[in-house]
């Protein structure tokens, strides 16, 4: 089995980290990251934590407009299938790199697989269901992380090829959270002690590009009795700056550097709640039973939202200073989202796959 794994963006090196291993236990992979993120913090730090395998190629490809990114990562990766010529191209996620390699796949001899297939947001708006909607519609393969991600996916007309796996992030932080505790010296770094501060996350198109969203999720941070710990992504720190918002953002909040994946857990984990835009740390926050308001209007996560861990606010000051003062319920933890190994899965049902098709059919 020879499978050609693309990544390109922070919560792709975490989804693909276990898969890459299951996988080149049993079989060969090409490994490809597209570029898309560079900076050391976002990019190298998770290959060193995580342990995944130097790419085998990176395409440079990094920031541009969504059409001109998204073609270049198509222009690039072309010769890398003809050059490869995998049996199966495996997608993960949400990001410009997961369309990218959905267009060039589909259009070539290859089994088009994808990791956390199914899940919508049902906002258009949201550059990332777009990603979603047209990658599921040309995959092969749509590894499903819940079972409402299967039925997400049976409403749109999308039956064959799918399977329920459970969720590769569970895999990750399963491992991840206990060398987090062991290695981890974030929070004596940080002078914080566990519940004696809320982590906060900001980074999504709608939150950032938008100046009065930006300032209203700020001054609804300014209402947490509990210091707010901001790991700033890039983009958050160049909007910050371009709309005169840096020095209010210092004021109010604990500007830090993205983290690296074990202090970012440490962090979640020790968190007394989490304020987020993020997808992933909306999951993760639930599987470390850790309560999340989420800065957004709607989710692609509901189930959080229904075992009550998660609160959808939006980028609304009022909702943000009414959540984050609320007393913390308790809450059951379910396990919509698998066993911990929808990785093994995963690379069992590719190889299924790969067999199923080259063996002979019978007339
Ligand atoms: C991308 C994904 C988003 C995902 C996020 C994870 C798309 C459309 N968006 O958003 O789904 O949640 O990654 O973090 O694919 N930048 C740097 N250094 C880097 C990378 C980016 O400074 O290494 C800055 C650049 O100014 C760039 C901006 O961040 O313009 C946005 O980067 P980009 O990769 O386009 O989108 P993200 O916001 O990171
Ligand atoms: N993350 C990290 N350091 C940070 C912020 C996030 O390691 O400073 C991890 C987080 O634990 C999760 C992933 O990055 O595994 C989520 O990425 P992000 O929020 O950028 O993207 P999204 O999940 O929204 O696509």
């Amino acid at each position: 089995m020879k499978v050609c794994s693309v990544v390109g963006a922070r919560p792709q090196f975490v989804k693909a980290a276990v898969v890459s291993r299951e996988l080149r236990a049993v079989g060969e992979e090409v490994l490809v990251h597209t570029g898309q993120h560079y900076d050391e913090e976002l990019s190298d730090v998770f290959f060193d934590e995580l342990e995944i395998p130097e790419p085998d190629y990176n395409l440079g490809v990094e920031s541009d407009t969504h059409g001109r990114q998204t073609a270049a990562m198509i222009a690039a990766l072309e010769p890398v299938l003809e050059e490869t010529d995998p049996d199966v191209l495996l997608l993960y996620g949400d990001t410009n790199s997961t369309l990218a390699g959905a267009v060039v796949g589909s259009k070539r001899d290859v089994s088009v697989a994808h990791v956390e297939a199914g899940l919508r947001s049902y906002n258009r708006d949201m550059p990332e269901e777009t990603n979603r909607v047209l990658t599921d519609h040309v995959s092969d393969l749509c590894f499903a992380p819940s079972e409402e991600a299967v039925a997400n996916l049976a409403a749109e007309g999308i039956d064959d090829g799918v399977y329920w796996t459970g969720d590769v992030m569970y895999d990750t932080i399963l491992e991840a959270r206990t060398r987090a505790h062991d290695r981890s010296t974030i929070l004596e770094n940080l002078e914080l002690t566990p519940d004696g501060f809320v982590l906060a996350t900001v980074h999504r198109a709608s939150n950032t590009d938008d100046r009065s969203n930006l300032e209203s999720i700020l001054d609804g941070l300014a209402s947490s009795s509990l210091p707010v710990v901001f790991p700033a992504h890039p983009r958050t720190i160049a909007r910050l700056e371009e709309y005169g918002l840096r020095a209010r953002a210092e004021e109010v909040l604990r500007l830090i550097e993205p983290q690296g994946y074990l202090d970012f857990v440490r962090l979640l984990d020790a968190a007394e709640r989490v304020a987020t835009d993020s997808g992933g740390v909306q999951k993760e926050a639930f599987f470390l039973e850790t309560p999340c308001v989420t800065l957004r209007r709607e989710t692609e996560w509901t189930e959080t939202v229904e075992a009550g861990w998660n609160e959808l606010v939006g980028p609304d000051e009022d909702r943000i200073r009414d959540a984050l003062t609320r007393e913390r319920g308790t809450h059951s933890t379910p396990q919509p989202y698998g066993d911990g190994i929808a990785s093994r899965r995963i690379v069992g049902l590719l190889q299924q796959a790969i067999d199923d098709d080259s063996s002979p059919s019978v007339e």
